[in-house]
């Protein structure tokens, strides 16, 4: 996995520092990251990057507090419409790829370096699911008309199970057991491999051509706030 550019907000005067990680961020090419260390909840940041640099960036957390904040950021084309399928499509790899950082490390024998990112990716992954069960799946509910039983009540009692594989992993990384760990990741990515292509091509698509574009990228605002 090639290195994430780091920039440290609490490293740059005050006076300079919403300018210059607001000029960094500007500079992401599509597809190019960066992570940004915050002493506080870059929440604000984050609502003025909606409004200053429109469309330009996805981003997820990897650390929420409570001394430290780091959000990762990626540069997206601004021209591109802001879906459903690309945001979170874009943050279900984001996280595979930091599931598949850990393991590796892990495999090395670093115990360090795998606890710090499989730390991350449950951070990263636990955050999703919420933002998913409070905010997608109702207006999922709210555009194909309320089913009882329906997908999303299937998607909910997963990310149960995903949180459930999420403790585990952390405990079998804590314990530095390899064979337990890799029984804790084999049944994690199985449950992500299906829950994500459930999303991925029915739920993510339906809500895609269901939901007004202007009342999508309104959605897709929410989801990168909360
Ligand atoms: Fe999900
Ligand atoms: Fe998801």
């Amino acid at each position: 996995m090639t290195t994430i550019p780091v920039i440290d907000g609490r490293e740059i005067p005050h006076e300079v520092r919403l300018q210059e990680i607001l000029s960094k961020l500007a500079e992401l090419a599509p597809g190019a990251s960066l992570v940004l260390i915050a002493p506080h909840d870059p929440n604000k940041l984050l609502r003025k990057l909606l409004i200053d640099l429109p469309g330009r960036l996805n981003w997820g957390p990897v650390e929420k507090g409570p001394d430290v904040w780091r959000w990762q950021f990626t540069g997206r084309d601004a021209e591109a419409a802001r879906t459903v399928s690309d945001y979170l499509g874009w943050d279900h790899r984001r996280l595979e790829e930091l599931m598949a950082a850990g393991m590796a490390a892990a495999s090395a024998g670093d115990w360090q370096s795998a606890s710090e990112l499989f730390a991350e990716h449950r951070t990263g992954l636990t955050h999703h699911a919420d933002i998913e069960d409070a905010l997608l799946f109702p207006a999922y509910d709210g555009a194909t008309g309320n089913m009882p039983n329906g997908p999303t009540q299937l998607m909910v009692e997963e990310h149960r199970g995903v949180r459930n594989g999420l403790a585990d992993v952390a405990a079998a990384v804590k314990a530095c057991n390899m064979d337990e760990l890799t029984d804790a990741h084999l049944r994690l990515s199985d449950l992500l491999a299906e829950h994500h292509a459930q999303e991925e091509e029915i739920l993510f698509p339906t809500m895609d051509e269901t939901i007004p574009p202007e009342q999508l990228s309104q959605l897709i605002e929410k989801l990168l706030v909360a």
